[in-house]
């Protein structure tokens, strides 16, 4: 199979040296692409920057931004691949202008107007009868289930991998998660607090799965 997996946080610029980003740190990502290099397929790494050697063997394609990630994406659904993972945690706003200098001090800062992002799985461009598995994630501080059924009807997953983002030992920057993840069926399944690595390896074989039913 050809996995697309996008990984890390995007950052949107103020100025030429101030951005707004989020907490991730891309662990989770890049064990997903790790754990499909190692079951044998084929990996698109979209990365927003991270501190993460990159996966041995993955084509990597770095982004910066939101628009930037939002456009990898679609350059690569509309080349081909088999199952899209959007793991990235994709900054929901950007600032409405980027300076093109530094903004001084004395000039003071306010304020700064903020605009949505694009949501890059609802605005996917898929080809019509297409085959692709679409997995997100959904990082949740309250109502867990609720949100993510939301996300997953939405954002047309086949699955959506939730994690509550209040707990301090698993989530952001963390080497372990606790996931439950939510079916287009209305199944779920929890997955029991353990490695970023082995839970990577539950969700590539889930994706694997639904493809030999297709
Ligand atoms: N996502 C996306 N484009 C965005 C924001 C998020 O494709 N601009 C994807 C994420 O990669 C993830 C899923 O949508 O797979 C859910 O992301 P999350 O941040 O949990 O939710 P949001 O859609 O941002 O909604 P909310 O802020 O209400 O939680």
């Amino acid at each position: 199979m050809r996995f697309l997996i996008t990984a890390g946080p995007t950052r949107e610029p103020i100025d030429p040296v101030r951005f707004i980003s989020n907490r991730s740190s891309g662990k989770m990502g890049y064990a997903l692409a790790a754990a499909a290099l190692a079951a044998g397929h084929e990996v698109t790494l979209i990365s927003g920057p991270v501190c993460i050697a990159p996966p041995a063997g993955a084509e990597m394609v770095r982004v910066n931004t939101a628009d930037e990630m939002a456009d990898a994406v679609q350059s690569r659904i509309n080349t081909g691949c088999d199952a899209l993972v959007m793991c990235a945690a994709v900054a929901d706003f950007k600032p409405r202008e980027v300076r093109a200098h530094k903004i001084k001090k004395h000039e003071g800062m306010d304020r700064i107007e903020l605009v949505p992002t694009r949501d890059i799985l609802s605005t996917l461009a898929l080809p019509h009868d297409h085959r692709v598995i679409i997995v997100g994630f959904a990082a949740e501080s309250d109502s867990l289930t609720e949100n993510a059924l939301k996300k997953l009807r939405e954002k047309q997953c086949d699955f959506i991998c939730a994690n509550d983002i209040t707990r301090m030992d698993t989530g952001f920057d963390a080497d372990a998660n606790e996931l439950t993840l939510f079916f287009r069926d209305g199944s779920q399944r929890h997955l029991a607090r353990d490695s970023k690595v082995n839970l990577a390896r539950e969700i590539i074989k889930n994706c694997i799965n639904i493809a030999e039913k297709r």
